[in-house]
């Protein structure tokens, strides 16, 4: 088994997003700049947030932050994101989700213009995603895990990925991604039947269930790539979902928690902000 190091593999995209920023800095007179906006007080949300805004630091992109409590309404963040989409010092939006109760995260992010979509949830970029065009952003963790698997060296041209989860943030993106890539895909769900039949014949498993280690070793195939997307946080620390301890004996590559996929999905964020900056 061989662990896929998210910490380093971040560590050489920021250094290469640095130098494209610092470029950008001295060829236009600003600095690339990213807005986030956060509402609510999800302790995950927190964060994700301050990571994010101390990578910026760290890769000479000024950020530009927006705080609510969970009171705001849906037009306080609508009009906030027009003023940014007409913001010359801003290239990227962010909004942090989940949104407090009440609110319609689609009509929010509707509002983002798909230009400086950082996060790649537009309808726009995620339908060019689909389409398989290029011209749009791609959301952040998909992209990263891609990365990661490719990372190892071994060729997804071919083999069979099967994705355990279905979300607009995770799991359809990197279906797509990966089918993208010609691998074989198959997303699996709440509703499935017979899952372990299923990731049993994965050669790249990715899991993104939101259940601590909900991937046992029965369930994976001897020399399997498994990339772990979980963040499940509990009394006893930070999980993922996959049973790191048992399921490292029998893949042949494995993303841990903390410093697999999480440190990847900042690392994109970046880049599609100075991608949008430079476009
Ligand atoms: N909430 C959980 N993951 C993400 C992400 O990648 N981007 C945003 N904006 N919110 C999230």
């Amino acid at each position: 088994m061989r662990i896929i190091d998210g910490k380093k593999t971040a560590a050489d995209f920021k250094a290469e997003i640095r130098a494209r920023a610092v470029a950008f800095e001295k060829a236009r007179g600003r600095k690339v700049g990213l807005a986030v906006i956060k509402a609510g007080d999800d302790p995950a949300s927190a964060i994700y947030v301050r990571n994010k805004i101390k990578a910026c630091e760290e890769c000479n992109i000024a950020s530009f932050s927006y705080y609510f409590d969970d009171k705001v309404d849906e037009s306080a963040l609508i009009e906030l994101v027009s003023a940014l989409n007409d913001d010359k010092n801003v290239d990227g939006i962010l909004v942090q989700l989940p949104l407090p109760r009440g609110i319609d995260e689609r009509r929010v992010l509707s509002a983002i213009a798909p230009e400086k979509d950082a996060d790649g949830f537009h309808a726009v970029n995620a339908g060019k995603l689909f389409l398989g065009e290029r011209t749009g952003s791609v959301a952040c963790t998909p992209r990263g895990i891609i990365e990661l698997i490719k990372s190892t060296g071994v060729d997804i041209c071919g083999k069979h990925a099967v994705v355990v989860g279905r979300s607009n943030i995770v799991g359809k993106p990197v279906a797509a991604l990966l089918l993208q890539n010609d691998a074989t895909v198959t997303v699996c769900h709440s509703k499935t039947r017979n899952l372990g039949e299923i990731t049993r014949t994965a050669d790249i498993l990715v899991a993104a269930v939101g259940k601590k280690k909900f991937i046992t070793a029965d369930m994976v195939k001897r020399g399997a790539v498994v990339i772990d997307v979980g963040m499940n946080r509990d009394d006893e620390g930070l999980f993922g979902d996959v049973d790191f301890e048992s399921v490292k004996d029998v893949a042949e590559y494995i993303t841990p928690v903390p410093g697999g996929v999480g440190p990847m999905t900042i690392a994109m964020l970046l880049l599609n902000t100075v991608d949008g900056a430079c476009a």
